[in-house]
């Protein structure tokens, strides 16, 4: 059969081979340690899982809205007023399946054939695979340590062209979790703006990142850059990865078309999924996903010192999501090597920087802290070992 170009475009997700070899390992015995997977270890706060005990037990689950239920784009808008102080009217929030309907439904409604668009490197690699998947000229521009691997004003204007209509920024992002400065982004969202250009902007691990020194949360991009667009999900911060359940705000003119796209994209989000998510906003959900991050802080400050003693080299800490970006250049192995080696022979899995763009495709990886406090401790002593059987020149085996 022939299949699209635009199908063959897309690169597979170079962890899931790692994956693979994990699970053939485990199926033979071995203990993995998964420091490869995106997702945090704890699931929906209690209260949301007893909501959808509830909703499953109401019987009929029909479709709701394309844009969700009303009550949940209420709550989400009452959240991004009592946390992040701005007010967002519910009628511009759409509810979709995850954070990448959301990407879907936006790619569609935004890209024209051969517009550009430019996203840093490294980067989350589907947002760039749905803007091509539209035609879209994706620019991949480089992004370095020094600037947190996160596009500057200075980098969006030196690769603007008159052919660029967009750009798509994640902060904090995925792979790093390192975000961009306020002021900065405030700067690129003004460029861009008086290009006439869209800013959409991935603040799916916003609520994940450490607060300011005076204890405020941080700031999404909506309270300097009001017409900009916003994702986020369930996944994340509320702990909900397999839910598939997320949401967008869009500039008002853009609702209908978002609707229209969901309607005959997918109908609506999952039903009983959107019920048991108006539980994550009460408090003592808020309050437990607060936890959650607060834990998620004391294992990165672990996961950091742990590498600093190893001698894994961070070039730049992160702020926020689950992740650190490792510069493994130093281990004279390239990064698809490293990962295969230290799952071959320490049975840790990592994912290689190839994912994430050009960039750092051999000389980074990315590994994942959310995982228990357990598996890091082990998974950092095998890493250790493992380093110093490099160091040795010689071959280990668990
Ligand atoms: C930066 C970023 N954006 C979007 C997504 C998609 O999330 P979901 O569809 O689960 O909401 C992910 C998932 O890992 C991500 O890391």
């Amino acid at each position: 059969m022939r299949f699209a170009g635009r199908a063959e475009q897309v690169a597979p997700f170079y962890v899931m081979e790692f994956a693979r070899r994990a699970a053939a390992l485990e199926a033979q015995g071995h203990h993995v340690v998964k420091l490869s997977v995106g997702e945090p270890d704890f699931g929906a706060p209690p209260a949301v899982l007893s909501a959808l005990n509830d909703a499953v037990q109401q019987g009929a689950l029909p479709y709701t809205n394309a844009l969700g239920l009303g009550e949940l784009r209420k709550a989400i808008s009452g959240f991004y007023a009592t946390a992040h102080s701005v007010e967002i009217d519910p009628a511009r929030i759409a509810i979709t399946a995850g954070a990448s309907a959301a990407l879907l439904l936006l790619s569609a409604a935004l890209v024209e054939p051969s517009d550009e668009v430019i996203v840093g490197d490294p980067s989350y690699p589907c947002n760039r695979h749905f803007l091509t998947s539209f035609g879209a000229n994706v620019t991949l521009v480089p992004t370095t340590a020094a600037d947190r691997f996160q596009l500057t004003a200075e980098l969006v204007r030196n690769h603007w062209t008159n052919r660029t209509r967009g750009l798509v920024m994640a902060t904090p992002s995925n792979p790093t979790g390192t975000s961009i400065d306020p002021g900065e982004l405030s700067a690129i969202c003004e460029f861009a703006r008086n290009q006439e250009a869209w800013r959409l902007v991935d603040e799916i691990y916003l609520n994940l990142s450490d607060h300011t020194r005076d204890g405020e949360p941080p700031q999404t991009v909506l309270a300097s850059d009001p017409e900009a667009i916003v994702i986020n999900s369930f996944s994340k911060y509320f702990g909900m990865t397999g839910w598939r359940l997320g949401w967008c705000v869009v500039p008002v003119d853009m609702v209908p078309v978002v609707e229209r796209l969901a309607q005959n994209y997918y109908i609506c989000p999952s039903t009983p999924a959107q019920h048991a998510a108006l539980a994550c906003f009460h408090p003592e959900s808020l309050a437990v996903c607060e936890e959650r991050r607060a834990a998620l802080g004391r294992r990165r400050a672990f996961v950091l010192s742990r590498l600093r003693e190893i001698g894994l080299h961070v070039p730049v800490e992160p702020d926020g999501a689950f992740f650190v970006y490792l510069d493994i250049s130093a281990t004279g192995l390239n990064a698809w090597q490293f990962c295969e080696r230290a799952l071959d022979e320490a049975h840790v899995s990592l994912a290689p920087g190839k994912d994430f763009g050009r960039s750092g495709a051999h000389t980074h990886v990315r590994l994942s802290y959310a995982a228990s406090m357990a598996d890091l401790r082990e998974g950092l002593d095998r890493l250790s070992t493992f380093i110093a059987h490099l160091d040795a020149g010689s071959l280990m085996q668990i």
